[in-house]
């Protein structure tokens, strides 16, 4: 299944993806905006046990940013659990070679009509720290609001960050 944007592609994951991910990945400035559990340093036995993970799924939640054929990024869902089932994050990240280009926002909002059309959803929303005005600025670009800040909810390289709380909601 392959979702079509300007200038990349969204689809899903080959063996053949390891090597770009590994190189794309491997960037402390990505590290820097992502849950810790994102490895860093980023090796290629990371990248593998990734891309063998992200094989196996189904429904199709996590899709590969492809530009000229080769892995650049990555966008996806996380489903969660509980009382929380109908509301599953989004998350992102991008090569550092392919920033301010556009690219993100448009794959947010091909993400979010997959995901709203495909997932029995009543929202998605994502955690932004306090140092990625990016970040923020990609989910309002996309439609998202900022519905509040979780002051000091996260720790990131022992410092202690405010954490911004975007939402859309499905009308
Ligand atoms: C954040 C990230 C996904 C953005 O991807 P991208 O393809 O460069 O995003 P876009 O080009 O679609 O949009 C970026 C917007 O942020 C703006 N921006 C960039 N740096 C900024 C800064 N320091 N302050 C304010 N705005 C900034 C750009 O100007 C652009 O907005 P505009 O179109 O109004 O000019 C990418 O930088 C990345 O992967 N970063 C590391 C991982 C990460 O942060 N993932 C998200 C975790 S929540």
């Amino acid at each position: 299944m392959e979702i079509k944007g300007r200038g990349f592609t969204l689809r899903e994951w080959r063996a053949g993806d390891v090597a770009a991910l590994q190189r794309n990945a491997d960037n402390s400035k990505i590290y820097n905006c992502l849950l810790d559990v994102f490895p860093h340093p980023y090796t290629m036995e990371n990248a593998a046990d990734w891309v063998s993970m992200m094989m196996t799924q189904d429904p199709l939640l996590v899709f590969v940013i492809d530009i000229a054929g080769e892995l650049a990024g990555v966008v996806g869902i996380t489903m969660r659990n509980d009382v929380y089932r109908k509301a599953p994050l989004i998350g992102y990240w991008l090569g550092e070679a392919y920033w301010g280009c556009g690219i993100m926002t448009q794959a947010v909002k091909l993400v979010v009509d997959y995901a709203f059309a495909n997932l029995d959803i009543t929202r998605l929303q994502a955690g932004i720290f306090s140092t990625n005005p990016a970040s923020m600025r990609v989910l309002e670009k996309a439609g998202f609001i900022k519905e509040g800040i979780a002051r000091k909810a996260i720790v990131k390289n022992g410092i202690v960050l405010d954490e911004h709380c975007y939402g859309l909601v499905k009308e």
